[in-house]
């Protein structure tokens, strides 16, 4: 199917829900896109050799899915409308049906192994202490709308850049399946934008009534300070930079050259076997400082992906920061350095401060405070966080959006209660 053919924005009880498996339609042409077998015909079944390592790379993407669910599944209780309720209630029901989608393809195309994989992903739950998800970010717990909002702005960008690369797949299913995705991802992409968006815009509106940028005074008024929001946006952009893998990887280089998983819009790319192309690499020189390294292209793929990631986060920024302007406010929003706070890859355990200039543990504890959400900073985000349900209404912390979902307005009563 394509984006249009099925979109619906009737009504549906709960317990009535269905999920559907989509594939994008298949191109009968399809030829693979890039790696060792650039230009020869793309497969609908999964040679032998790469079924292991096939089957894991859909496991960790179909693991992320169900993650995110379990980790929302408290919000409805504190929705700030019925139209972000709505909005909770589309994530969540596709984040479940990418599951379905990647078990289809472990069922379908795995045999027995791929069923076993199939009830494992059941067995798994978010922040589990003795199952966890696969990947960290999934593991975290959000209990706030703010950071739903900065999740679906930043880690379910992380999903469709990871969809974007599973597109370009020689496997023709997973490539078909994964540019379905895409078209849902798009709207949970939007609702973290606009989110974000809308809660700045309740910022400034406070911060003007009040004449006031002083962060007490804001959120003695109920609404969230900005260097609030700048500390949840370097938490969740920081751990979203985790998921993409060390920025050396021989297993981004074996995916690139079997054709596994490609670079996302390879077709951008003007020479699709990246064989003689190097990639210069900023790494600590573990003694304070930073040294550069040149490695191979093809070892080089997820700091590839990574660098486009972090340009289209940058989007959001510019357009949150045109509203702190327009305001006539002098403060800014800003994404942290990629090497800050990371878990995963060569800056993992390094201390640095959010430019990426290397610190001692010492100065990063004694600063921790600064720059992510601190104990009483969750405390405030979590008291303001209350369910709205009235149509039109909306919590003190956050701004109406521009428009309805659907052509429908604003104060359109987007789910019924029974
Ligand atoms: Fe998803
Ligand atoms: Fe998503």
């Amino acid at each position: 199917m394509d984006a249009k053919g099925w979109a619906t924005y009737g009504f549906v009880r709960m317990p009535d829900y269905r999920w559907g498996i989509f594939l994008a339609d298949r191109d009968p042409e399809r030829k693979i896109g890039f790696g060792d077998f650039h230009g020869q015909e793309v497969w609908q079944q999964i040679p032998g050799e790469y079924r292991s390592i096939l089957r894991r790379l859909i496991v960790t993407q179909g693991d992320t899915e169900p993650a995110s669910v379990e980790q929302q599944r408290m919000l409805g209780h504190t929705a700030p409308s019925l139209y972000d309720l709505r909005n909770l209630f589309q994530v969540n029901v596709e984040e479940g049906r990418h599951l379905w989608a990647m078990v289809y393809l472990l069922h379908a195309y795995f045999g027995r192994d791929g069923r076993e994989e199939a009830e494992e992903l059941l067995e798994r739950h978010s922040g589990d202490a003795n199952k966890p998800r696969i990947l960290g970010t999934f593991n975290e717990p959000i209990r706030d709308w703010l950071s739903f909002f900065m999740f679906t702005y930043f880690t379910d960008r992380d999903g469709k850049f990871q969809l974007k690369s599973l597109a370009e797949s020689s496997f023709d299913p997973l490539a078909r399946t994964c540019s379905f995705m895409l078209t849902e991802e798009a709207h949970h992409m939007f609702v973290g934008d606009t989110g974000i968006n809308r809660v700045v815009r309740r910022t400034l509106e406070v911060m003007k009534e009040l004449g006031t940028e002083d962060p007490l005074a804001i959120r003695n008024a109920g609404a969230i300070d900005l260097p609030t929001v700048q500390k949840y946006l370097n938490f969740w952009f920081s751990s979203s930079l985790d998921l993409f893998g060390s920025e050396t990887s021989s297993n981004a280089a074996s995916y690139f050259a079997n054709g596994l998983k490609g670079r996302p819009d390879e077709a951008r790319y003007e020479d699709h076997l990246a064989n003689d192309q190097t990639y210069a690499l900023e790494l600590p020189d573990g003694s304070g400082g930073v040294k550069a390294e040149q490695i191979p292209m093809r070892n080089a793929m997820n700091e590839v992906t990574r660098g486009s990631y972090v340009t289209d986060c940058e989007l959001g920024l510019k357009r949150w920061n045109r509203l702190i302007e327009k305001a006539g406010y002098s403060y800014r929003l800003s994404l942290p350095s990629t090497r800050f706070r990371r878990n995963i890859g060569a800056w993992a355990g390094v201390p640095t401060d959010t430019t990426g200039r290397p610190i001692t543990l010492e100065e990063f504890n004694a600063r921790k405070r600064e720059w992510l959400p601190s104990e009483s900073d969750q405390a405030h985000i979590l008291s303001l966080m209350h369910g709205v349900n009235e149509p039109g209404k909306m919590a003190a912390w956050i701004a109406p959006p521009d428009r309805g979902i659907n052509n429908n307005p604003v104060d359109y009563e987007y789910v019924k209660m029974h």
